[in-house]
């Protein structure tokens, strides 16, 4: 009978899974604000497909100027960015929303900025911003989400990790680029 206090019976799972199956994965237990989850997540896919177009013009840019090394991280720190976009626009189907990936507006959906940057020294100062604006608008998302809908906070909190990476790639570029 004790775990009864805290896990629904057998009777009531089941009855609840054949009530609106065509919702899919949302469930009548999920606890979160579906609307506002997918919203947020809009607003991070945006920010994804505005790090990729600034990771790669700096890519490109920086390749043009000599700097392969640093043309290198750019371009690989884009493709992980469209990985963190492919991510998130399944699970906002997987919730029952569109992904918007419409150029109109992108700027403005999403968090980070699209800075061309002048110089390399540039390019690499307006990544590491980037980064940090995403780092915090993904920790305020994880903390909103809580224990409401654990798959999209461990998709979140994995995201947040690698865009942590991100941040500290860039400043030992920085400090490289420092020391010549
Ligand atoms: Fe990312
Ligand atoms: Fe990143």
């Amino acid at each position: 009978m004790k775990s009864q206090e805290f896990l629904t019976d057998i009777q009531t799972l089941r009855r609840r899974a054949r009530e609106h199956i065509e919702r899919g994965a949302v469930t009548s237990g999920y606890a979160a604000d579906r609307e506002t989850v997918i919203k947020l997540l809009n607003e991070a896919l945006a920010t994804e497909l505005v790090c990729v177009l600034r990771y790669k013009r700096h890519h490109f840019m920086a390749a043009g100027i000599n700097a392969d090394s640093v043309a290198t991280e750019f371009s690989e720190h884009a493709a992980e960015e469209q990985v963190h976009a492919d991510q998130i626009a399944a699970r906002i189907v997987q919730l029952g929303g569109e992904p918007n990936f419409s150029p109109d507006g992108l700027a403005t959906r999403s968090h980070a900025e699209y800075v061309e940057g002048g110089s390399l020294a540039e390019m690499i100062r307006e990544d590491l911003v980037a980064e940090r604006v995403a780092i915090d608008s993904y920790r305020e998302m994880i903390n909103y989400i809580g224990a409401d809908d654990s798959t999209t906070r461990r998709m979140l909190e994995e995201i947040l990790a690698k865009e942590e990476e991100h941040a500290e790639d860039l400043v030992t570029l920085m400090a490289g680029m420092e020391k010549h």
